[in-house]
């Protein structure tokens, strides 16, 4: 088992904006919602191998907007822990409900998030072609649709 430590970047110069690109395409929206929501970096020793972004949506709800590790780290465990270590920190906030939201195309996020108890609560149809020009192809499937997912605090 890998040993990480997590805790908030409050310096934006922290931030490591490739590590968000890995998890989302669109430069304005990773902009916006680290300007409004909250990072937390993984790190191994002094070396930062993951990120995630929690952002305050509606009352006594939260988001997990962004999620990443870093390609060489990926698969061993560190994105649960991460993602445990979101549904704690959203308990200790007082939030009653976590939301997160993947493509119909992430197998693997679909499997991590469901591992860590989110349920899906609806699909956002069409999401993708909606919101962005090219085709996006993950795991040979085109990512077409919105899983929207949720836990309950
Ligand atoms: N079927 C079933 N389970 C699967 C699976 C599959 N195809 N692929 C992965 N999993 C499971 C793993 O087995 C593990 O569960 P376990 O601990 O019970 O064995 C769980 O998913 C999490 O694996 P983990 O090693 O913690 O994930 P990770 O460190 O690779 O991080 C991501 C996951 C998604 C954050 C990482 O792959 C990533 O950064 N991807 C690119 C960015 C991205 O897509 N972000 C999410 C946007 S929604």
């Amino acid at each position: 088992m890998i040993d990480i430590s997590i805790r908030e970047l409050k310096n934006k110069t922290e931030i490591p904006y490739n590590l968000l690109f890995l998890a989302d395409d669109s430069k304005d929206a990773v902009e916006d919602y680290i300007n409004r929501g909250t990072c937390y970096g993984a790190y191994i020793g002094q070396t930062i191998v993951g990120i995630y972004v929690l952002l305050k949506t509606r009352p006594f709800t939260v988001e997990l907007v962004n999620i990443a590790v870093k390609k060489e780290y990926q698969n061993k465990g560190i994105g649960k822990k991460m993602v445990l270590d979101a549904i704690n920190r959203a308990k200790i906030g007082n939030f009653k409900v976590l939301d997160v939201g993947t493509g119909n195309c992430g197998i693997h996020q679909l499997a991590l998030y469901q591992k860590c108890g989110f349920r899906i609560t609806h699909v956002d149809h069409d999401f993708f072609k909606r919101h962005f020009d090219e085709k996006i192809i993950e795991n040979g499937i085109e990512c077409l649709d919105m899983i929207r997912m949720r836990i309950e605090l």
